[in-house]
């Protein structure tokens, strides 16, 4: 069956000759890649999309990239088992995020040689240090928010996962998940609740001012809200909401919270538990009231009137 693909890549691989691309080696790689079709189970068990779209891989950012300056261990007339000339921290890294890369961990570390600094960032946020260090595969790499390393396109460009009006429903993809929810003890809905806020329904009306998950959370070097670092933390929300509302103090910073009430913050939890007393403790009030007025008045009818009337 294989053998068969590959013929057949080869053989529509030769129609390509009549257009091709920049670089003689990604030329090689489309010849097959930009003509096969469909998925494959490699291997080692993972399913893949073998088509790259040449058009789109051309006009994206990468598009004067070639393939191998990426897929470094791949040579051509594939694919002999991957090997090739790795530096040793590229392959420290490459073990670093094999966690989320199934398919070429070199070719997902490779970004860091042109992208060092945001690389760098990412590692250090709570999405970095999930694969890295948590060793888990629900963090968010370079992928998880750009889309497929080989159509990214300018962050302006509508296009974009990452654009502004796309960035919501990319946090979306995971922060709506209740299984990622709960396994990290995060508050549910989060999207929902960020629609149904002020920012969100001026966001959903096209408001260009309005944050997104981003103004408030940073992109690549996002921490847990409660982590000094991050730009939500109680000591940075006057900076942090300050950018768009200039003289913003702690009672207005309050104002904003996508998390479950009475979770970890503590203004509308004691607030609620406050209310509840108050309610509680003015119900019972007024029943021992009623009650001790009952008693006296039954006091008054049985006992006074008894002590009114003579004794023998
Ligand atoms: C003769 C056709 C052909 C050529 C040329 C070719 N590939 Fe592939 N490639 C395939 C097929 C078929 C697969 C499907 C999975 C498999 O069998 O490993 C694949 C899979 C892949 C994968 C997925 C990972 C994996 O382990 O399978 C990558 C990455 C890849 N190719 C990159 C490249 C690069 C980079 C080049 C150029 C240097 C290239 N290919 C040239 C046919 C080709
Ligand atoms: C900017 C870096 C970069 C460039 C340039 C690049 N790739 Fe990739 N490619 C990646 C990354 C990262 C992955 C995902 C690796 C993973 O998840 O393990 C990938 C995955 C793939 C896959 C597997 C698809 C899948 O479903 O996961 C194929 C096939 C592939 N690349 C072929 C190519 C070919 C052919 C070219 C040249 C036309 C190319 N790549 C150029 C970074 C790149
Ligand atoms: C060989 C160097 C190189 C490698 C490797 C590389 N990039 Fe890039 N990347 C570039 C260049 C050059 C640009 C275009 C820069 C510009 O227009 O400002 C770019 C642009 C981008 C942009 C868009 C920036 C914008 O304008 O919004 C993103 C996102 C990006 N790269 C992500 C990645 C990811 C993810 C990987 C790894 C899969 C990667 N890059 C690997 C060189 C590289
Ligand atoms: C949690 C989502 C997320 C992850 C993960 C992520 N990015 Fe980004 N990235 C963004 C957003 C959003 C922007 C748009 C610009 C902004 O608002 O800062 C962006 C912009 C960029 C840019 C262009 C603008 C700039 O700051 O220079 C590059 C290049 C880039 N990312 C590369 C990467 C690389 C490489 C990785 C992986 C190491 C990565 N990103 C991981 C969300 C993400
Ligand atoms: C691929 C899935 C994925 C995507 C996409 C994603 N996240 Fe996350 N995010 C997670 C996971 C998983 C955690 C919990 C990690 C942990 O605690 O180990 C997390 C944690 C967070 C936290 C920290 C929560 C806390 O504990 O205080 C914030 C804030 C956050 N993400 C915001 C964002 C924003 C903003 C975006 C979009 C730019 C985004 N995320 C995109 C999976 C994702
Ligand atoms: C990127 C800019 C931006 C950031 C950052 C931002 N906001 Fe806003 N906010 C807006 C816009 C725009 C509106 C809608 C104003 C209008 O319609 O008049 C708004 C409206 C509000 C409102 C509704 C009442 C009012 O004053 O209009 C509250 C409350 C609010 N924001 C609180 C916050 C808090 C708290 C933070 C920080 C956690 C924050 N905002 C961060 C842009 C921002
Ligand atoms: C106006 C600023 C603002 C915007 C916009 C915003 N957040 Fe938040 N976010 C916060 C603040 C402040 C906290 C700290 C905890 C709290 O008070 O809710 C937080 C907490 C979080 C948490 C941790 C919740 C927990 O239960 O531990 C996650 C995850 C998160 N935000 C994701 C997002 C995503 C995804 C978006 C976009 C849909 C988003 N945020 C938009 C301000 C914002």
């Amino acid at each position: 069956m294989k053998k068969v693909l590959l013929l057949l890549a080869l053989l529509l691989g030769s129609l390509y000759f009549l257009s091709p691309p920049a670089s003689a080696e990604t030329f090689t790689c489309l010849a097959c890649h930009s003509t096969m079709k469909g998925k494959i189970r490699t291997d080692k068990g993972v399913l893949i999309d073998v088509q790259i779209d040449e058009a789109r891989f051309s006009q994206s950012v990468h598009g004067g990239i070639g393939c191998t300056t990426c897929h470094k261990t791949f040579k051509d007339n594939p694919h002999e088992p991957p090997k090739g000339d790795v530096s040793k921290s590229l392959s420290e890294l490459a073990g670093l995020v094999s966690p989320k890369a199934k398919v070429d961990p070199v070719a997902y570390a490779a970004c860091s040689e042109c992208h060092g600094d945001i690389y760098k960032r990412v590692s250090e946020s709570v999405h970095g240090k999930n694969v890295m260090e948590k060793k888990q595969s629900d963090g968010a790499l370079c992928i998880d928010c750009h889309g497929s390393p080989h159509y990214i396109m300018p962050s302006e460009s509508k296009d974009s996962s990452v654009n502004k009006w796309n960035i919501v429903k990319t946090c979306g993809e995971c922060h709506d998940k209740e299984e990622i929810a709960k396994k990290y003890n995060l508050g549910t809905h989060i999207v929902e609740k960020y629609d149904e806020s002020f920012h969100g329904k001026k966001y959903k009306l096209g408001l260009p001012g309005a944050p997104t998950c981003v103004d408030c959370h940073g992109a690549h070097d996002i921490k847990k809200w409660d982590d000094p670092q991050s730009p939500v933390a109680w000591d940075n929300r006057i900076a942090t909401c300050g950018k768009c509302h200039p003289g913003a103090n702690k009672k207005f910073v309050a104002a904003i919270t996508h998390k479950p009430v009475g979770k970890h913050n503590p203004i509308p939890f004691y607030a609620e538990k406050g209310l509840i007393i108050l309610t509680a403790g003015t119900i019972a009030f007024v029943i021992f009231h009623v009650f001790l007025e009952a008693f006296a008045d039954i006091r008054d009818r049985v006992f006074r009137k008894r002590k009114e009337e003579p004794h023998d």
